[in-house]
């Protein structure tokens, strides 16, 4: 649905522009420029909207009492997770906005996961639930509006699977031609469908997701191509909204500790910007600590921060130039199975200035924090289970206390992987897949939460048998 809606009072567009965010350059752009770095530097872009009523304490109620009161409207604006933010969105009343009524996502108490984590309470945000699976959806809402707004006949990703899956379903929509680059047998059957079934023209690389990114760099210059990934600064803006909904759904009280999972690292920038802005406008009085998870065989950003940390300048000013790539990538959470990830700077300023942390996780770890997710009738797919292993970890070293207030945020749903569930509990999952190469030596893991189905006979004394003896 493409939603055209004009003279409504609220506004936005006029007060943003694009600006590079490396501090020796600033140069700013028009919000109608289709680029997504610097054309100056070559750095990464954010879009900095102007906030007019920030500091001022009745202007941030105001803002409050306005979202609030859309929840119940029936204006497809408001009635998206994402649109229903648009003060805080660069983009005018005008615009076409493509839907499908994203965000509106659950916040749930998790009572297994903070017992396995050793925190008193756990609270987990389950972006799964969006319309394609994954918090995907809420970036690429805003990315293939603004496709639609400069023109563009095909909207491109690179993906491990989500984000191909969302933009194709959100490119039929508009009625835009979607192309997507996949490294080939590395996506799970169940992303790969959902692409199929929304109409993309699908092309399988030989290569990993790295590969296909560096490619799409390259196709962005076509004119007719607009680029979906969060390289592209309108996608952020969307995922930024999350953290005004978490903070709606908080009743505007800070949590201690966010943890998010680390793949290109947009997820974690967008979170990060969200917060800084809700600073900046008076919605909230400080910063939750923001900490990103990694697989331990694709943690690029886990290794330069712990690189920083052991030189004792891991602050925001001091993020280094580049980025050492992890070659090969590997881990059997194929969702961010990363070695070059774009958003790498944002992710890491946004960290530091939280005072978060980013460590990894390893295949073990994942897995069995999935299964303790689960137990909480929860689920979700394995990257976004490094979240609650990560927590676990955070705790062990104190980072957390046990009494602080933490939310994990839950990347994408349980069905979108499973393969991986299904040989977790029936004790066939093993490192060998994670795609190392053959330097890897097949190491199976064993889930303490394994929970395979079983054959009984078909009578009812067996059955109730088999329950007592479960008791
Ligand atoms: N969790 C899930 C389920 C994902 O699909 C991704 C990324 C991440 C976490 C990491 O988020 O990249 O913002 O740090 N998936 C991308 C994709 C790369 O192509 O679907 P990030």
């Amino acid at each position: 649905m493409i939603e055209k809606i004009a003279n409504a009072p609220e506004k936005a567009a006029e007060n943003a522009v694009q600006r590079c965010i490396l501090p020796s350059c600033g140069a700013s752009f028009g919000l109608r420029e289709r680029i997504y770095v610097c054309s100056r530097c070559g750095g990464p872009l954010e879009i900095e909207c102007r906030l007019p009523m920030a500091t001022e304490a009745s202007n941030a109620e105001s803002l409050r009492k306005r979202w609030l009161t859309r929840a119940g409207s029936s204006d497809p604006r408001d009635r998206s997770g994402v649109w229903r933010y648009r003060e805080l969105l660069p983009f005018d009343d005008a615009a076409p906005v493509v839907t499908l009524f994203e965000g509106n996502t659950p916040l749930y108490d998790a009572p297994r996961c903070a017992q396995y984590s050793g925190l008193q309470a756990l609270r987990l945000k389950h972006q799964g639930c969006n319309p394609t699976g994954s918090f995907k959806d809420t970036g690429m809402t805003a990315a293939v509006t603004q496709a639609v707004l400069l023109g563009a006949h095909t909207a491109i990703c690179a993906s491990t699977g989500n984000t191909a899956a969302s933009l194709a379903a959100y490119s039929a929509r508009a009625g835009l031609q979607c192309a997507i680059l996949l490294p080939r047998g590395q996506i799970t059957a169940s992303k790969l469908a959902q692409s199929m079934d929304y109409g993309a023209a699908i092309f399988e690389l030989d290569g990993n997701f790295d590969d296909c990114m560096r490619l799409i760099q390259e196709l962005g210059d076509d004119p007719s191509i607009y680029v979906a990934n969060s390289i592209n600064p309108f996608r952020i803006e969307g995922q930024k909204t999350v953290a005004f909904e978490l903070m709606q759904q908080c009743a505007w009280q800070v949590p201690d500790h966010i943890v998010v999972p680390g793949g290109n690292m947009g997820n974690s920038s967008a979170l990060g910007k969200g917060f800084a802005e809700m600073l900046r406008l008076g919605l909230i009085d400080r910063l939750p600590k923001l900490s990103v998870i990694q697989a331990e065989g694709s943690a690029p950003l886990a290794h330069l921060f712990a690189e920083l940390q052991s030189k004792k300048s891991a602050r925001a000013a001091d993020i280094p130039e580049t980025l050492k790539p992890v070659a090969h990538p590997h881990t059997l959470a194929t969702a961010i199975k990363i070695g070059a990830p774009v958003s790498w700077r944002k992710a890491l300023r946004a960290v530091l200035e939280s005072h978060g942390q980013i460590i990894t996780v390893s295949e073990q770890e994942i897995a069995d924090a999935k299964a303790i997710i689960g137990r909480d009738g929860i689920g979700c797919e394995p990257a976004s289970a490094t979240t609650v292993a990560g927590i676990r970890k955070l705790v062990a070293v104190k980072h957390i206390r046990p009494e602080e207030s933490v939310i994990a945020v839950l990347t994408g749903h349980v069905l979108k992987d499973p393969d991986y569930v299904s040989n977790y509990h029936r004790g066939t999952l093993s490192e060998s897949s994670a795609g190392a190469g053959d330097s890897t030596p097949s190491r199976p893991i064993i889930g303490k939460l394994r929970n395979a189905p079983e054959r009984v006979a078909a009578s009812k004394s067996a059955i109730l048998e088999r329950l007592h003896q479960a008791k």
